[in-house]
């Protein structure tokens, strides 16, 4: 297990225990979102499909557009000679649009459970020429409909802190990759406690949550906060990965450690 250090930002990991690790926090919300951090399936995929309609303009806004940065960054992390890939939890698509960016052979399969989401990912699709190389299906993470070893990358973008279980997701991801495939995973994870962290945390804590309620979706962000800082820290979640079978599992933190990137290969 390795851990990159990125040239664009300092890397900490906060070791699982750690001081502050599940304290309650929520400045609102609180009984609002504890079936969601429960991770009921359902009730997550009702969440995504209420957001959908802003999901994108939300995701810039809140992000500085660094979103869009760090997908296109993880993709760099993939070999361009990859032809099928999965983006597990492809929400309205852009990560996927982001592999077809960089890897000009590959189709693309966005898996969601969000009928709303994928509605989203197909009319972009459909508006540019790499709809051809996309596919969209309904579907659950947790229990992939594809056949064991079939896909040369798996990728997926803010979505592995939704899971009601991670290892079995993580699972998913390695049975589904062919031998030698690649998962390219991006989340937000237990974030560090340090000083740079606290003008982060605080906006974490408190401005998306109000934000949320600014555009009629305060449970949702309120949950979006709660789930980044009830997940486990990167070093937790690499763990996983090798535990489930993953080999060469390497993550580097981006912007300061507002977003963990990891790497791993069947
Ligand atoms: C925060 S959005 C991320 C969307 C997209 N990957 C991106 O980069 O913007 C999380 C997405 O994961 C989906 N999701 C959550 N749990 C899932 C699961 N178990 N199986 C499939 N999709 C899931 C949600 O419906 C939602 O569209």
């Amino acid at each position: 297990m390795t851990n990159i250090r990125s040239p664009l930002t300092p890397v900490k990991i906060l070791m699982q225990g750690e001081k502050g690790g599940n304290e309650k926090f929520l400045p609102i919300g609180v009984m609002a979102v504890e079936p969601l951090l429960n991770r009921k399936r359902d009730a997550i995929a009702k969440m995504f499909s209420a957001i959908a309609p802003k999901y994108d303009l939300m995701n810039h806004l809140l992000t500085g557009w660094l979103d869009v940065r760090w997908r296109r960054f993880a993709t760099e992390w993939l070999p361009a000679s990859v032809q099928i890939v999965i983006d597990v939890g492809t929400g309205t698509g852009d990560f996927a649009f982001a592999v077809l960016d960089k890897c000009k052979e590959a189709t693309v399969i966005g898996v969601d459970l969000s009928e709303r989401m994928l509605n989203l990912a197909k009319r972009k699709a459909a508006s540019t020429s790499k709809g051809e190389r996309s596919r969209w299906l309904l579907a659950d993470g947790l229990n992939l409909p594809f056949r064991n070893e079939v896909a040369d990358a798996v990728v997926s973008a803010f979505v592995v802190r939704n899971f009601e279980d991670l290892t079995k997701g993580l699972r998913e991801i390695h049975r589904v990759l062919k031998r030698s495939g690649v998962a390219i995973i991006l989340e937000f994870c237990q974030p560090p406690r340090s000083w740079w962290w606290t003008p982060i945390g605080l906006f974490v804590r408190y401005v998306v949550p109000i934000a949320g309620r600014f555009c009629g979706n305060a449970v949702a962000y309120s949950y979006l906060t709660a789930s980044i800082r009830t997940f486990l820290p990167a070093e937790a979640v690499a763990e996983k990965m090798i535990l489930v079978g993953f080999r060469k599992v390497s993550w580097l933190t981006l912007t300061f450690g507002v977003v963990t990137l990891f790497r791993a290969v069947k």
